[in-house]
């Protein structure tokens, strides 16, 4: 597991972007980068209240957090309007008040994304309320409830990890050939034989995983981006894009050493689990209400907006552009759209060429319909990025404030695509 940075005593939080340099099973040391360490970040648990955080640069380079999927105001959102100079600290004094959920961090500076990210700059976020035992839910951090970062990283021969995209990768998105989870190549898990928790989070740059267990057992999806379902759902496979997280419930009463796959037509290992009957198995039963409240706006009036999220070869073989929102590449000093505070919007997405994961910054969405069919299992709850291969329709009550200096995001969450122009900002006043 990430080291655990636990805010909810102090109110404070204090990360320091550093270079490192890592070598993975054995393979020659990379350049890498993280917070307060060499790879990544540690995971931090916050409550509702106020959170003092301090981010130190040490890096030569610009760097921002972004805290993706906390509802925070545009001032707070450390995206690319809120670079850290190098050996500058940033100072969000921020008020954290939402439900539970799995949310993460990451570095968010444009044209510089997907490099950061890549050479480790994210790490995760729980927001709890200290209720998980009234919810039947595992939460011992590391033992029941484990939090798992999953990252394709490309090798070469000589094993040394390497970020070199091509025009191809500009264009699909930049993939690797092993699987890093938590910045390990090769771990696994040790579980009680009880019910134990998964956090996932798809902190890949491009890769879409269809996760499903090889001794098809099945997963009881908990909470998505957002925070907690109604109830528990019962899935066999679980679609993940990048940029969204999923809690899953496992029951690993009987043993066995089950691994998670993705994709079953040419299924790949993603993460080895074993089980320990030494270990003592908190959970044992499966929850089967819990308390997630859903709204689906629908007796709100509500703007609607058409997001077209263009890729164009024409535009590639011109010199590598051809990514765009509403035929418009991402600019620093345009705002596309202006929201009113507090009002509901429907926003209809549009993919072309490929299936692109929408994110949207500082809210929270639901989901209405995927290519005019009801949502998939795993985007019925509340969200905040969503893969769309073709069309879907979202709705949103935006809250969060954000002025034309500090405007909120909304972009691709491949991140060749956002730092090629896949991305576009709005105020909410
Ligand atoms: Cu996870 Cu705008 O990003
Ligand atoms: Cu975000
Ligand atoms: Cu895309």
């Amino acid at each position: 597991m990430p080291p655990l940075l636990d805010t909810r005593a102090s109110g404070r939080l204090s990360l320091t972007a550093m270079t490192g340099s890592k070598s993975f099973l054995g393979g020659p040391a990379v350049a890498t980068a993280g917070f307060n360490q060499d790879y990544l970040g540690p995971t931090i648990i916050m409550r509702n209240g106020d959170l003092a955080a301090e981010v130190n640069n040490t890096l030569d380079e610009a760097v921002s957090v972004h805290w993706h999927g906390l509802m925070l105001p545009g001032e707070y959102d450390g995206g690319p309007h809120l670079p850290i100079a190098p050996g500058a600290t940033w100072r969000p004094r921020m008020a954290i008040a939402q439900d539970p959920a799995t949310a993460w961090y990451h570095t968010h500076i444009h044209e510089r994304t997907a490099a950061q990210v890549y050479s480790g700059l994210a790490g995760v976020t729980h927001v709890t309320d200290g209720r998980d035992d009234q919810r039947g839910l595992p939460a011992e951090y590391g033992v029941d409830d484990l939090t798992l970062v999953l990252q394709d990283r490309r090798f070469d021969t000589t094993g040394r990890m390497v970020y070199d995209p091509s025009m191809m990768d500009r264009m699909h998105g930049f993939t690797g050939n092993r699987i890093l989870v938590n910045g390990q190549l090769g771990a696994a898990a040790v579980v009680p034989e009880g019910i134990v928790r998964l956090r996932l989070l798809n902190g890949s740059n491009a890769r879409t995983y269809n996760l499903f267990f090889d001794d098809a057992r099945p997963m009881h999806l908990v909470a998505t981006d957002g925070g907690f379902l109604p109830a528990p759902l019962v899935l066999d496979a679980l679609r993940l894009s990048p940029g969204e997280r999923a809690e899953i419930l496992i029951d690993f009463a009987g043993g066995g050493a089950p691994v998670l796959m993705s994709d079953p037509e040419q299924s790949y290992g993603v993460f080895p689990f074993a089980t320990d009957s030494e270990l003592s198995a908190r959970i044992t039963q499966l929850p089967t209400v819990l308390d997630g409240v859903l709204e689906d706006f629908t007796d709100a009036p509500a703007l609607t907006r058409q997001v077209s999220l263009d890729m164009g070869m024409g535009g590639m073989m011109m010199g590598g552009g051809g990514f765009a929102i509403n035929g418009q590449p991402f600019d620093m000093d345009r705002i596309d759209f202006e929201v009113a505070l507090g009002s509901v919007e429907r926003w209809h997405i549009r993919s072309t060429m490929v299936a692109h994961p929408f994110h949207v910054h500082g809210v929270r969405f639901r989901v209405l319909s995927e290519n005019g069919a009801p949502p998939r299992p795993e985007n019925t709850g509340w969200k905040d990025t969503v893969l769309v291969p073709g069309e879907a329709e979202i709705v949103a009550r935006f809250d969060q404030p954000a002025g034309r200096d500090v405007p909120l995001m909304f972009h691709c969450h491949i991140l060749e695509h956002e730092d090629a122009g896949m991305m576009g900002q709005f105020t909410v006043s």
